[in-house]
């Protein structure tokens, strides 16, 4: 029989600290009283090793290598389901039955319009104004233009009007982002397709010249969006929580989600990685050049799409991506060169000691970008894809926070003050 307490001495003093133990079996000191008994707090600078709530949405297993959504794996889901049925057992546990789904469905098309004034703000951003920018300003204003109620219905607990409203309105929003920076006319959602069909054909269909739906990509859409859906505690999820705490809506709370995941550590590392790809490509395969720089620590220089926080093994999701990848370029007959270099890349990484010591595997946004890429998506709407994908794991966790008495204390972490204590202030006369 496992204690059920730590013990901590301090000064010849001895505290007892309860053990929280996951319904996994993995098993966390709770520190909550350490400062009342103590007057100790930690530090953990990155939270490398803090437990900020208990979260009943997605299990992580970084040494093994596993990821489910609500008991369920990952590969499964991302083979057997729809994105939208993903999104409603993230949001309210369960997956859905027949009708249940249908409802959720209709619920997506009934809600994928956007105001029409909101359409103007999109012809007052800088013509080359970045997708996610757009993203974040306009998932804010949602707030304004779709009042988000007390009372708001809720017919399938778990899932009100105002987040069917987001996940269908934010699909919208990205696939008009992307029209204006075209230049091209609007394409308005359809009602007899699904979600991830209707996403691809308000970005490509035109007027005078329709875009044909290939089950292929509408596939491989559909699996992308659902590996991204949940990944427990990263960067933008627990900012959509932080921010949540402080009593903050729904929709400005997944707008601050979208900009912390712009970053090129976190989102953003999926339109990098790209970049990275195209620099080796025309540096003629130079592949050595780019593996020391990453391994010299004063070159500041990243093999991006590798490493990862929780996994010190190969990401679950990029399996599923890589082999996802091969799928999309052989059945739509495309040869995509980078796909070539991230091959071969990998395999150079894979055998060298530097990245073998350090458990540096390729994670979920090595190979998604190829993907993209195949379905004519532009790289700087990646991220904005990576966006669409997490948005009922970001809306599930903001939910849990908001129900759940402990975790939706407002979040405010301690610090370990390390500047000057006290100066003496030396007054210029002559000031005024
Ligand atoms: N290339 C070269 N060296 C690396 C890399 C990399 N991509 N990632 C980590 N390292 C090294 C790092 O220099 C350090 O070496 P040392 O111990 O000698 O100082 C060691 O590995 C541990 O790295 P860390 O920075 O302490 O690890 P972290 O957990 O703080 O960072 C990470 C995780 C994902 C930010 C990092 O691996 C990284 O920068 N990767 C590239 C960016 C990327 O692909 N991000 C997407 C992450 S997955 C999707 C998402 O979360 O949104």
């Amino acid at each position: 029989m496992p204690n059920n307490t730590a013990q901590l001495t301090i000064d010849n003093i001895t505290y007892q600290l309860p053990i929280v133990e996951s319904t996994a079996g993995e098993r966390a000191i709770d520190i909550r009283g350490l400062l009342r008994e103590t007057g100790f707090i930690t530090l953990d600078s990155g939270f490398m090793n803090t437990g900020s709530c208990l979260s009943q949405i997605t299990f992580l297993d970084g040494e093994k290598g596993i990821l489910k959504y609500r008991g369920y794996d990952i590969a499964v889901l991302a083979e057997k389901c729809s994105f939208v049925e993903v999104a409603y057992l993230l949001l309210t546990g369960e997956l859905p039955n027949q009708s249940e789904l249908e409802q959720f469905q209709h619920d997506m098309t009934r809600y994928s319009l956007i105001h029409e004034d909101m359409i103007h703000f999109f012809d007052h951003f800088p013509p080359k104004a970045a997708p996610m920018s757009i993203l974040s300003s306009m998932i804010g204003t949602l707030h304004d233009f779709y009042p988000e109620m007390d009372l708001d219905q809720d017919p399938y607990g778990g899932i009100t009007t105002t987040t069917a409203r987001l996940l269908s309105k934010a699909r919208t929003i990205a696939a008009f982002s992307y029209k204006k920076n075209m230049g091209h006319p609007l394409v308005y959602p359809r009602g007899d397709i699904g979600y991830c069909a209707n996403f691809l054909h308000m970005m490509f269909d035109r007027p005078n010249l329709p875009y044909e739906l290939n089950p292929v990509l509408v596939s491989a859409l559909n699996k992308l969006l659902i590996l991204h859906a949940d990944h427990e505690q990263n960067c933008s999820t627990s900012t959509v929580r932080l921010v949540g705490s402080a009593g903050v809506r729904l929709y400005p709370s997944i707008s601050a989600g979208v900009s912390a995941l712009w970053g090129p550590l976190h989102g953003g590392a999926n339109a990098a990685v790209m970049k990275m790809l195209e620099r080796i490509l025309a540096d003629g395969k130079d592949y050595e050049k780019y593996i020391s720089m990453a391994k010299d620590p004063n070159s500041g220089y990243r093999l991006t799409g590798f490493g990862h926080r929780v996994y010190k093994t190969y990401d679950p999701r990029a399996t599923i991506i890589k082999k996802t990848c091969h799928e999309v370029l052989n059945t739509s007959k495309i040869s995509d060169p980078l796909l070539e270099v991230a091959l071969k890349l990998e395999e150079l990484v894979s055998n060298d000691e530097y990245f073998i010591e350090r458990n540096l595997y390729p994670n979920v946004d090595f190979y998604s970008g190829i993907i993209y890429r195949a379905m004519g998506i532009p790289t700087n709407m990646f991220t904005v894809m990576f966006a669409l994908g997490r948005l009922p794991g970001w809306i599930a966790h903001w939910q849990e926070m908001n129900q759940d008495k402990d975790s939706s204390r407002i979040g405010r972490p301690r610090q370990v003050y390390n500047g000057i204590v006290e100066r003496p202030f030396k007054e210029i006369v002559d000031r005024y």
